[in-house]
């Protein structure tokens, strides 16, 4: 069974059922996430080379959620604290027989590896400056949310292109969907490539430019950890590149202002705006959740059909007495 490594090799029609299903795990107003047993005796390993706040504990939840077990585990609180190397890491962890591996790593590769070498379901969490395909999912499911249509709709992506596995996996996504995305930042921050990367992408260093006429502002966190000199002068970085309320006003009056967090305020963003009506950036945390209910569902999900108890992942009995039908 495959993990989820990348949205470059998903089709549309694979992100739209991941995106459907999520809202058949997104809780009712006002109410907290239901359990469901759709996951029952598999175990989920979380790996995390790398800080992670959100996307872990998500993780977790998602998978706790659906029935599963979940354990987390850190570098820090491993023994690669200890020297051990990342194979050896491995072999340890697949040899307690996990059903999937979500995993983190500042490489990019390093869960294509782990998958090809351990032959387990691995669900990419981040690596490196490459892809962060549930952070891309659960910005779609945001968007739609908001009421706004991919198709068509103008994406500003704002900060440091250059080190963002999330700007590359939503330019992935966004662009199989149809909508027009600008990429905007300091030129020492925007590979010129990344014009190549999909269909439908612009790059500008110019913030206003950007911001016109959108309907959609993902910003980005200066991805320090990743540089190896400061492309910008702090100070100068959020005059020319930091969002502030006097920028809404050139984007469409509903427009969505994201951010996948972990924010800098008075960095990347003003306080007025990560706080304003505009801002769905605790949404995305939300749906964090439920959208990776739906991938490990999709990648552990399968193996149900074949469980002793004779249990199909489809047609299960929701606690609140909601129905959940096959999403695939
Ligand atoms: C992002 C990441 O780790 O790539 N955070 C996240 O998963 N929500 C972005 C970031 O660290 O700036």
């Amino acid at each position: 069974m495959a993990g989820l490594l990348g949205i470059e090799h998903l089709t549309r029609v694979e992100i739209q059922a991941i995106l459907d299903r999520a809202r058949d795990f997104q809780p009712a107003p006002g109410q907290s996430f239901k359990r469901f047993d759709l996951l029952r005796g598999r175990t989920v390993v979380n790996l995390f080379f790398e800080a992670s706040t959100r996307t872990r504990t998500s993780f977790e939840i998602a998978a706790k959620r659906l029935g599963a077990d979940a354990v987390s585990i850190t570098a820090q609180a491993s023994s690669v604290s200890k020297g051990e190397s990342l194979v050896d890491t491995l072999n340890t962890l697949g040899a307690m027989r996990p059903d999937a591996i979500v995993m983190r790593h500042g490489a990019s590769g390093a869960p294509h590896f782990l998958q090809r070498h351990l032959g387990i379901p691995i669900i990419n969490a981040g690596d490196g400056t490459h892809e962060h395909p549930t952070q891309a999912l659960l910005d779609a499911r945001t968007i739609l949310d908001r009421g706004k249509q991919l198709d068509g709709s103008r994406v500003a992506i704002i900060g440091d292109i250059a080190h963002s596995r999330v700007a590359r996996s939503n330019i992935h996504l966004l662009s199989k969907f149809g909508a027009q995305i600008v990429l905007c930042g300091p030129a020492a921050l925007l590979p010129r490539e990344l014009g190549n990367l999909a269909p439908g992408v612009t790059l500008t260093t110019n913030m206003d430019e950007a911001i016109r006429d959108a309907d959609v502002i993902m910003m980005l966190r200066v991805q320090l950890e990743r540089q190896h000199e400061a492309a910008f002068p702090a100070g100068e970085y959020f005059r020319f590149y930091g969002l502030r309320l006097e920028h809404l006003k050139l984007a469409k009056p509903d427009v969505v202002v994201m951010h996948p967090g972990p924010i800098n305020r008075g960095r990347e963003i003003s306080s007025e705006v990560a706080d304003s009506q505009r801002s769905a950036i605790l949404n995305q945390v939300e749906n964090g959740i439920s959208v990776r209910m739906a991938v490990l569902e999709r990648v552990l999900g399968d193996k149900n059909v074949a469980d002793e108890s004779g249990e199909s992942a489809t047609g299960q009995q929701a606690e609140g007495g909601a129905h959940v039908g096959a999403a695939h």
